[in-house]
């Protein structure tokens, strides 16, 4: 995880370095630093334990200098406590010229740092990080060539990394190395920059460059070089952002999560656009390049972590139901460490916001060894897996900087509902009018969206009058089951609070124990109209509950008179396809959720001993 930023250019390179450290502070906020060359030419390095904040504090305290050149980090631990020694950039050698800094894990620095301290090199820090550091500044002592020794030492490391190094005597340039971690180039005139996404210069310029695998780049205010750590000259071509810089700041909200959710008309919206027509035909170019697999394939594996998996829980419903395709939903980290079979008809669709989860990146790895077909479904332009996978439907959920993903969940699921009428009308599943038909359900859903955040104000008030609960359930069925299982991750991770998602069915079969005198359950009611009588068997599970005294939240469809007898509160949702509703049901859980959480008086857009880009297995 970690966010790293880099910059030559003419602009306060302070204020550049802390605005893409605030932008990237998602990837990690437990301790930030940053290392300029000032104008008199000295190397000077700031670092603080905890959040940005701090170290923004300590700067406009004692400004560091006017500087043209500079390197930061923000970090989630891995190698070390949250101390302001762990903390990067780290120095190298004995003059300590050489600021470095990394995200991921040097997997080898043991072994690196028995032959440092036999060569008399001094740590003053528990991280695999300052290893790097050492070994580079040696290596520039002996040959006195920085691109050299930096090359010579990126080749050593084993692990994933994306490490920026500068040193004061070569006051011009940054160098970057990747492997398996996230680096992008972003292109300025007169200026250029580096981070782990575009997010970190965005609001600088919209033309950037991915980073390839084993790739070093050679930054300086007028050229960017890139070349393989073999040092041959690498081309690779640029691309244009297509986030608006203003998406990336909270415009006035209260946290970034409450932005996202109130983003979410706009994020379901913009994946439908140029995909699906007013006529409800789906088209998607992106996919041509599968076009000759689509009626061949034989299975698809959805492949995800976390809420993203469970999207994918929702998207194998639709793909089911509509392409009539076996699907079945893997968590990347399970994936591959149990032997799956996979033909060059199954087709894995990776499914990340970040796209850059290592776990899910592993997975599609070994999937496209294996001899399977990937596709990405993915937030991030430029990201690793966009890039590794043989073919990207991208989410335009803008970027979300909240750590709890909401905006990015209902893309997703919306890229599912696409992929799934697009594989049906392919393979001829469905008559095209009935097909149709579902897309032009699908045109409404921003709207609708609209209308459940515009009548937020009861789940609110749930979310505030539920924070002393010790422990929330949810139940759903069908494609309410997964929702259930995200309104619970979203309990979990915001408020610190004990919550399951259980399939009500299952409930009889042990949970129900779990039920006593005051018990908070939240279900996710199906549409009355739902044509397998799902919605009797959840009213029957309501009242199994609450006969054990639990006190029932229902969420359920506009007119739902019925579930209303059995529940204390119960929150409508406009009438949809019952397929389409989880993208409705879904926004009170996140508001319940995050207004609990803010009642306690918790971080909401960085819990803690979390980080959104999990780029460690
Ligand atoms: C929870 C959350 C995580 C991510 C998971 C996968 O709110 O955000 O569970 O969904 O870490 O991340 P991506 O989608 O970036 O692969």
């Amino acid at each position: 995880m970690c966010g790293i930023v880099g910059y030559v250019g003419p602009k306060s390179t302070v204020d550049v370095l802390l605005g893409g450290l605030k932008r990237l502070e998602y990837r990690g906020y437990d301790s930030a630093g940053v290392s300029v060359i000032n104008q008199q030419g000295d190397l000077e390095t700031r670092k603080r334990a905890g959040k940005l904040a701090i170290l923004v504090d300590d700067i406009t305290k004692t400004p560091l200098g006017e500087a043209h050149i500079g390197i930061g980090h923000t970090r989630w631990a891995t190698h070390g406590a949250p101390t302001d020694g762990n903390a990067h950039p780290h120095l190298g050698g004995t003059t300590q010229k050489l600021s470095l800094i990394h995200n991921g894990i040097i997997e080898n620095f043991a072994e690196l740092k028995s032959e440092l301290l036999e060569a008399g090199a001094v740590f003053a820090s528990e991280t695999d990080t300052e290893v790097a550091a050492h070994l580079v500044a040696a290596e520039y002592d002996k040959s006195g060539n920085l691109i050299e020794s930096f090359r010579t030492v990126v080749r050593r490391l084993h692990g994933a990394f994306t490490i920026l190094v500068m040193h004061e005597d070569e006051p011009g340039v940054v160098l970057a190395a990747r492997r398996n971690a996230p680096l992008v180039i972003g292109l300025g005139d007169g200026e250029n920059f580096l981070g782990s996404d575009v997010a970190a210069f965005v609001e600088h310029t919209k033309r950037a460059i991915a980073v390839g695998q084993d790739e070093i780049v050679i930054l300086r205010k007028d050229s960017v070089e890139i070349e393989n750590f073999a040092g041959d000259k690498v081309t690779r071509e640029e691309f244009v952002i297509d986030w608006d810089a203003s998406a990336a700041s909270k415009g006035g909200w209260s946290s970034f999560m409450a932005k996202e959710i109130a983003d979410q008309p706009q994020a379901v919206g913009d994946t439908l656009m140029a995909r699906l027509g007013s006529d409800g035909n789906v088209h998607l170019e992106e996919l041509a390049s599968l076009t000759s697999l689509i009626p061949n394939i034989d299975r698809i594996i959805l492949v995800a972590c976390g809420t993203a998996a469970y999207a994918a829980e929702v998207g194998k419903y639709a793909i089911e139901s509509w392409a009539r395709i076996p699907v079945s939903v893997e968590l990347s980290h399970e994936f591959r460490y149990r032997n799956p079979i996979l033909t060059k008809n199954t087709l894995v669709v990776a499914v990340s916001q970040s796209g850059e989860t290592m776990d899910t990146l592993m997975a599609t790895r070994f999937a496209k060894e294996a001899g399977a077909n990937v596709l990405s479904i993915c937030n991030t332009q430029g990201a690793t897996l966009a890039r590794e996978a043989d073919a990207v439907l991208y989410t335009h959920a803008g970027p979300e900087v909240a750590v709890a993903s909401t905006k990015a969940f209902t893309a997703q699921i919306t890229s599912m509902y696409l992929l799934a009428l697009h594989l049906a009308t392919a393979r001829g599943t469905h008559s095209l009018n009935e097909l149709q038909e579902i897309g032009r359900e699908l045109l409404k859903l921003p709207a609708q969206i609209a209308e459940v955040l515009a009548s937020s104000d009861a789940i609110r008030t749930l979310g505030k009058n539920f924070k002393d609960a010790k422990t929330v359930l949810f139940l759903g069925r069908n494609v309410g089951f997964p929702i259930a299982l995200e309104g619970a991750l979203k309990l979990k991770e915001l408020a610190y609070i004990h919550s399951e998602g259980f399939a009500a069915g299952e409930l009889k079969h042990g949970p129900i124990a779990l039920i006593e005198q005051g018990q908070p359950v939240i279900v996710i009611v199906p549409s009355p109209a739902d044509p397998d009588s799902l919605h009797a068997k959840v009213v029957s599970n309501i009242q199994e509950v609450r006969a054990r005294g639990a006190q029932v939240i229902a969420i359920a469809e506009q007119g739902d008179t019925e579930v209303a007898k059995y529940a204390v509160e119960v929150i409508y949702v406009p009438k949809v396809h019952q397929m389409l509703a989880p993208i409705l049901t879904v926004v009170p859980l996140q508001i319940f959720a995050m207004e609990l959480s803010a009642a306690k008086g918790l971080d909401v857009d960085q819990p803690r001993n979390l980080a959104k880009s999990v780029t460690v297995e």
